[in-house]
């Protein structure tokens, strides 16, 4: 299939999927235990419609937000995705680069396989980077520094990791730590040329950001494995209120989804929030992030600017996410399958299909700019009217 043939999101996963073996596929597609999450996700989406007004002059658009101080051309961003180099090689900087030239925000991965350094070079006002706190906290706060002197205009920290969560798709391939992969796994690779001859040149990509910190010399796998060693099962508010006061810039937490957190962000000088599961992938019985979105937003108002992803898959889920609050919506996987499935012009492709849904559902429900969208669009499905989820 040619990137040029994909109508939708949809496609391009399955001609991400066909491209990479499957433990590729399934690490980045998967969840935890028994995945219900990741239904649950994108159900939340399926049980909101938008409810359409008419003899309203749609003949000009305007899909731009916004957020933090600056105006993005659309309402929507590239989540933080780790280890894309594995996945296309280069793909961190296919997607920073789709995102400049959209001017849209892209967030870099705190497991990201380039820099922040060339990120900041490359898309210095688009540019965010996501921060897993290390254990080892002058890490993190050495990553803040380095951050913060690169210019770069935002800071997320992914709160939602306090252990390696239970892939169990992962498990079953092999591809966990140590490495194992099953001799099923490894003919399957054969099977997938274009991936194999990328990664029989360059070999498991590097962890750049974290290179700086892992012993002097340490191999890509090596410095994962340093990376894995981190994870901080101890992080509380006071690191966080730590990093705040470090921090110049916008400030962002990933992954609150509760309102007690939500108003204890905003008593830290919290500038934003994601709402998000990491994208069902560390709590399977974490309700979706648009189920509790509403009462985080009624909780903190104005006080911080809320933004949600997960189970986003079209431009009309985009809308139901604001229409209920977000101010602005995040995707990761399928951005990635873009990158995956076509390289730079795949990403590109992710972000155009993106805004053209947009601007065909603003004009179908008669929203010609996103400053008149509001919760009297939304239709929620009748079953569900009493399930509103309050946390
Ligand atoms: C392959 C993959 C890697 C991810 N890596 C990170 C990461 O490094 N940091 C992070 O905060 N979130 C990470 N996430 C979660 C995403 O940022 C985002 O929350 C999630 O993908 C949203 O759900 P969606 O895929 O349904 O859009 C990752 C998600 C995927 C699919």
């Amino acid at each position: 299939m040619n990137i040029d043939k994909c109508v939708n999101l949809d496609d391009l996963r399955v001609m991400a999927k066909k491209r990479v073996p499957k433990l590729v596929y399934d690490f980045i597609e998967g969840g935890v235990d028994d995945e219900e999450g990741l239904q649950r996700n994108e159900d939340a989406f399926q049980r909101r419609s938008l409810v359409p007004r008419y003899m309203v002059d749609v003949s000009t658009l305007d899909q731009s937000v916004e957020l933090f101080g600056r105006t993005w051309s659309s309402p929507y961003g590239i989540a933080p995705t780790g280890g894309i180099g594995n996945y296309r090689r280069g793909g961190d900087m296919m997607l920073a680069r789709a995102a400049r030239d959209a001017n849209i925000p892209f967030i870099m991965s705190g497991a990201a396989n380039a820099s922040m350094e060339e990120m900041a070079r490359e898309a210095p006002e688009h540019g965010w980077y996501q921060m897993y706190t290390a254990n080892d906290r002058a890490i993190s706060e050495d990553m803040i520094r380095r951050a913060a002197d690169l210019g770069i205009p935002a800071l997320v920290v992914t709160v939602d990791v306090p252990v390696h969560s239970n892939r169990e798709r992962n498990r079953r391939n092999g591809f966990g730590r140590p490495l194992r992969l099953t001799l099923g796994t490894k003919l399957d690779t054969l099977r997938h040329p274009a991936w194999l001859r990328d990664y029989m040149k360059q070999g498991f990509a590097m962890l750049e950001n974290w290179k700086p910190y892992a012993p002097e010399g340490a191999s890509s796998l090596e410095v994962g494995e340093f990376m894995a060693g981190q994870v901080p099962a101890n992080l509380t508010w006071a690191d966080i209120e730590r990093f705040r006061a470090l921090w110049p810039r916008t400030f962002i937490l990933k992954g609150v989804m509760r309102t007690d957190d939500a108003l204890r962000a905003a008593e830290a000088g919290v500038d934003g929030l994601m709402v998000s599961n990491h994208g069902a992938r560390q709590l399977d019985r974490a309700p979706s992030p648009l189920d509790v979105l509403p009462a985080l937003d009624a909780a903190v108002g104005d006080r911080m600017a809320l933004m949600l992803d997960g189970g986003v898959r079209r431009g009309a889920d985009i809308l139901i996410a604001l229409a209920s609050g977000a101010k602005f919506v995040f995707l990761g996987r399928p951005t990635l399958y873009g990158a995956v499935a076509g390289g730079a012009a795949g990403a590109v492709k992710a972000v155009d299909i993106l805004r053209d849904e947009i601007d065909k559902v603003m004009a179908q429900i008669g929203c010609p700019s996103l400053d008149r969208l509001g919760p009297d669009f939304l239709h929620r499905d009748q079953e569900d009217a009493g399930r509103n989820i309050r946390l």
